[in-house]
C-alpha cells in the first residue's frame, strides 16, 4: 500500500494507536435529526464495511447518536473488530425523548456512559473517549472541565478507557485538562469556512496532539462556495474532495472523519488523499474563510 494512501498514517501521541489520516464519522448513520435507526440499515452496514475494507481504521461515534443505535449498528456491521481499528467515542450529553441534546456530566452519568458504550460497541475497554463539552452547542464556551476530566481519568485508571480526548473545547480547557491527564486528541468544529481554531491547531501540532475537525464538510449543510467549485473543476475533483484535501494539507496533525450515509460519497471522501494542492491553490482556498467571515458579520 502506498504510504500516502488514505492520507498517510498518524499515531495518537503516547499511544500504540496508529490510524490513517482519513477515517469515517458515524453520526450520519442515525435517522433524521441523529435520532432513531438508519433509514436504510443495509446501506449503513455497507458504508461501514466498505470504509474498513478500504483502509479507514478510525471510526468516530457516540452513544448519543440514535441514541445507542449507531453504536449497535457499528457492532453488528463490524464485530469482531479487525486488528488495528480504532473506534473513538464521546461522553457528556444525553438525548431525552424530545430529541434535544442535554449535558450529562455528573460522575454517575459519565460512568454509566462508559458502560453503555462498552456494551453497545461490544468492547472490554474503549480506545479513546472524548469528553464533549456542551458549551454553546457547536462552539465552545469557557469554564472549568476539571471535575469531568478527573472522572474520565479515574475510569482510565480502572482500565475501562485507554486514552482521553476533548471535544468542543477552548485552548484554556485543553491546558486545564492536561494538568489532570494526557490528552491525545481534540475534536472541534473546523473546516475551510469556519476557522476559529487556527491558533489551537498550530499549538496542538507542535505538541503532536491530533486535531479532528467535526463538520469537516460543513456538517448538516455541506460547504458551498464558488471558489471551492472553481478549484474542484480545475483539478478534476469534487468540491467535497477539495475541502478534505485542504484539511489534510492544512496541518499534519489533522485527522478526518467525514460523515456520510452513502457509499458513493464515502468512496469520494476516502479518495481525497489523491488530490494535491499547490501552495497557490491553498492561498486561493484560504480566501473562502474571509468570504464566510464577511457573510457572518
Ligand atoms: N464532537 C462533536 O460534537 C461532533 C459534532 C458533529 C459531528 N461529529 C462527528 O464528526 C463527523 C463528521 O461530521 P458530520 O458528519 O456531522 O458532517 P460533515 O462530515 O461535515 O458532513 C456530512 C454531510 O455531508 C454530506 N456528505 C458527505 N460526503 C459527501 C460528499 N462526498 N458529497 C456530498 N455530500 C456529502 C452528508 O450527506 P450524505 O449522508 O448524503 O452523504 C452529510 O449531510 C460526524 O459523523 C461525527 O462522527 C462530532
Amino acid at each position: 500500500m502506498s504510504a500516502a494512501k488514505l492520507g498517510g498514517r498518524f499515531t495518537f501521541i503516547g499511544t500504540s494507536l496508529t490510524v490513517h489520516r482519513i477515517g469515517y464519522g458515524a453520526m450520519q448513520l442515525a435517522g433524521p435529526g441523529v435520532w432513531g435507526p438508519p433509514r436504510n440499515p443495509d446501506a449503513a452496514f455497507a458504508v461501514l464495511r466498505e470504509a474498513v475494507e478500504a483502509g479507514a481504521n478510525h471510526i468516530d461515534t457516540s452513544d448519543f447518536y440514535g441514541p445507542h443505535l449507531t453504536n449497535q449498528v457499528i457492532r453488528q456491521a463490524l464485530h469482531p473488530y479487525p486488528e488495528g481499528l480504532v473506534i473513538v467515542t464521546k461522553l457528556g450529553a444525553r438525548r431525552p425523548p424530545d430529541r434535544s441534546w442535554q449535558p450529562s456530566i455528573s460522575p454517575e452519568a459519565l460512568t454509566a456512559g462508559v458502560h453503555d458504550n462498552l456494551r453497545h460497541l461490544g468492547l472490554d475497554t474503549l480506545y479513546i473517549v472524548n469528553y464533549r463539552v456542551m458549551g454553546a452547542g457547536h462552539g465552545p464556551e469557557e469554564g472549568s472541565i476539571a471535575e469531568q476530566v478527573r472522572v474520565l481519568a479515574d475510569l482510565r485508571r480502572q482500565g475501562l478507557i485507554r486514552h482521553i480526548g476533548l471535544s468542543n473545547v477552548t485552548a484554556n480547557q485543553v491546558a486545564e485538562a492536561q494538568t489532570i491527564t494526557d490528552i491525545v486528541c481534540v475534536q472541534n468544529n473546523y473546516n475551510l469556512a469556519h476557522r476559529h481554531d487556527d491558533a489551537l491547531i498550530n499549538d496542538l501540532a507542535q505538541k503532536g496532539i491530533a486535531y479532528v475537525p467535526f463538520f469537516p464538510l460543513g456538517g448538516f449543510t455541506p460547504l458551498q462556495s464558488a471558489t471551492l467549485s472553481k478549484v474542484a473543476g480545475r483539478l478534476g475533483a469534487t468540491p467535497m474532495q477539495i475541502a478534505l484535501a485542504w484539511l489534510l494539507h492544512r496541518s499534519p496533525n489533522i485527522l478526518l472523519i467525514p460523515g456520510t450515509s452513502s457509499v458513493a460519497h464515502l468512496r469520494e471522501n476516502l479518495a481525497a488523499w489523491q488530490v494535491t494542492l499547490s501552495p497557490e491553490t491553498m492561498v486561493e482556498l484560504d480566501g473562502i474563510a474571509d468570504e464566510s467571515a464577511r457573510v457572518e458579520h
